[in-house]
């Protein structure tokens, strides 16, 4: 779904805002430091990794597309960048990656995943005791943001997703609202915006 869109998703300067204002907020919010192992899951090109890579030891990226990674392999040589690998992984269906990590963070990607519970407490496994879990998405809509025949989720109500978090182990979930994502519907500009849960992995 995603492979034929990637060489060109870095030229959307929408999404490399988004990616840096979700970058700002993480950075304002969690205590960063440079020996921290981070997992960016749904990373597609990168973007909040590459705003983040400053901030952390090393990043794991992990994506299903194969387009994303290459377009990511490709800026990762490019550019040089020390201690960021591409990953594929799909946590709904592969087994657990026996790394543990000090925070796991992923724009724009749960609302692609049909079993949120699941993939929470995937992400509470393979993060380290106090480990940081850093969620953006978009809050509930009517659908209109992916138009018809989208079957993943219009995305989440705060509060639901902060019972499923609680369930899956997490503790001390904070939501903002750090971005609005503008786009066009039936021939008018619509704002959808976009939060950012963070939480800890309680024991
Ligand atoms: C809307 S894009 C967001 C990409 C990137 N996070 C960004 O904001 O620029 C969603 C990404 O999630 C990936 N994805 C979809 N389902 C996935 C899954 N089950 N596991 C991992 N990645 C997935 C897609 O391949 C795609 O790269």
């Amino acid at each position: 779904m995603f492979d034929h869109r990637a060489k060109t998703w870095d030229s959307d300067p929408a999404k490399v805002e988004r990616a840096q204002a979700v970058a700002n907020a993480i950075q304002r919010l969690v205590p960063l430091h440079p020996k921290m192992t981070a997992l960016e899951y749904g990373c597609g090109t990168g973007l909040l990794s590459f705003a983040l890579r400053p901030y952390v030891g090393s990043i794991t990226l992990a994506d299903t597309s194969q387009g994303m990674l290459d377009v990511l392999n490709e800026k990762i040589r490019n550019t040089g960048s020390q201690g960021m690998t591409a990953l594929r992984l799909d946590l709904c269906t592969d087994p657990l990656p026996t790394a543990r990590f000090d925070l796991i963070y992923s724009l724009m990607t749960l609302h692609h995943i049909p079993d949120t519970e699941r993939i929470l407490r995937r992400f509470h496994a393979i993060l380290a005791p106090q480990g940081w879990l850093c969620i953006a998405d978009l809050d509930k809509e009517d659908g209109s943001f992916h138009g018809a025949g989208f079957d993943g989720h219009n995305g989440f109500e705060r509060e639901t997703l902060k019972q499923m978090a609680r369930a899956a182990g997490f503790t001390d979930m904070h939501f903002e609202t750090v971005f609005c994502i503008t786009k066009e519907v039936a021939g008018q500009q619509r704002g959808f915006p976009l939060f950012l849960m963070t939480a800890r992995r309680e024991d």
